[in-house]
This record gives C-alpha cells, structure tokens and sequence, in this order.
C-alpha cells in the first residue's frame, strides 16, 4: 500500500491518552543518530516532517505522527550515549524502555541500525529482549550509501546472518533505497 498522507500529531514523555485510541502504533527505534526521523521523513515523502540532526539526542520525545489516518509511526528517541549528559540519556533511555516493554502499547517494532557499523550491544540487547516476549520486529539496514559497492553484499549478508528469522531491509534514506520495500513489509 502507499503512504497518501502524514501528519505530526504530538512529541509525548509517557502515558498518554493518544497511545490508547485502538489505533496501530509503529515504533521506530535505533541507536542515536541511526536515522529513524530521516526514515520517517524518507518513506513518507516529506522532508520535513520529523526533525533531524547529525548530533546524536536530537529526538527527546515519543513523537507521534498519523498516517493515513489510521496508523501512528512513533519516532523514538534514540538509546545509547550514555557517557555525555548522563541525566538526559538516562531519562531517554528510560522512556524507550517503557514504552517498549512496560507499557502495554505493544507497538510493531522497527529497529533501525547503522548497515556500515552493524548491530550495537544496545540493539542486541533489545532485540533479545523483544525475542524473549515473542514479539515480531523489522530491522532496517540503513546508511548503505555508506558501503563501497564492493563489500555491500557481503555486509548485508552478515547482517542477515546476525539477524536470523528477521526480515532485514537494505535501506538509504540518502539514496532512497528500500522504500517500497519497508512500506510494503509494515502493511498499511
Ligand atoms: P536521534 O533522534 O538522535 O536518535 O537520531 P535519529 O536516529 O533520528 O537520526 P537522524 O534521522 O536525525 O539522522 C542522523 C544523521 O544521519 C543525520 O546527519 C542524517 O542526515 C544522517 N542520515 C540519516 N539517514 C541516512 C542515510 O541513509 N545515509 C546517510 N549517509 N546518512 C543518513
Ligand atoms: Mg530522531
């Protein structure tokens, strides 16, 4: 199916009524600096739409944009980088996990990695930890730009070596690879 329409609706920090309204949520989680708001922006056709930055932390706030009119993407803020503002990356850290594991929003999941770097342990982790709930999850290889044509196929079989009985999309939001391909995996 096509994405006709997409708008943001709110950026929230916990429960909220919006998260309970029946309709489809679809997590987009990753890393800091991964690409999940240039994703977001690259699969729904509008550039602006989801803030971006190449400082890692720029999304804070579970922000929620409706597509379609039916279905929210939520684009989380990013794990990790727990070394620099402490407090920050712990109150962001603590906002992914429950909305993740603790809430009982059980959104889709899209975990978006960098295909040059690979999985980090914070996405191993919470890859275990969505397999140890049964929970489906979509990963998304994305930065191939980034790859030498030369090594790309053997990166992205790795990638799917290390992601078994996951389905792993090729993807740059740069170069537009994998559009199609994601939207039609997340059936909207
Ligand atoms: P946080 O909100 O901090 O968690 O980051 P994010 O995962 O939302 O990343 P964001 O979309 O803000 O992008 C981070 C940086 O990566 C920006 O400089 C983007 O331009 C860059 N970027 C995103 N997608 C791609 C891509 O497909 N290829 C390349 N080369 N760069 C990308
Ligand atoms: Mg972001």
């Amino acid at each position: 199916m096509k994405i006709k329409s997409a708008i943001f609706v709110k950026g929230i920090t916990g429960e909220n009524e919006i998260l309970n309204d029946g309709k489809t949520q679809i997590a987009f989680i990753g890393r800091s600096n991964a690409g999940k708001s240039s994703l977001i922006n690259s699969i729904t056709g509008d550039g602006k739409l989801a803030k971006t930055s190449s400082n890692p932390g720029k999304t804070q706030e579970l922000n929620i944009f409706l597509i379609n009119k039916s279905v929210y993407f939520v684009d989380l803020p990013g794990y990790g980088f727990a070394k620099t503002g402490a407090e920050v990356w712990q109150r962001i850290n603590k906002l992914v996990y429950w909305y993740l594991f603790e809430s009982t929003h059980n959104p889709k999941v899209v975990l978006i990695i960098d295909a040059e770097v690979g999985p980090t342990k914070d996405d191993l982790g919470i890859l275990k930890l969505m397999e140890l709930r049964g929970k489906d999850i979509i990963i998304v290889a994305n930065k191939i730009d980034k790859i030498k044509k030369s090594h790309c196929f053997n990166q992205i079989k790795k990638l799917q070596e290390q992601f078994t009985g996951h389905v792993v999309i090729p993807f740059s939001s740069k170069d537009k690879i994998g559009i199609n391909e994601l939207v039609e995996t997340l059936i909207i």
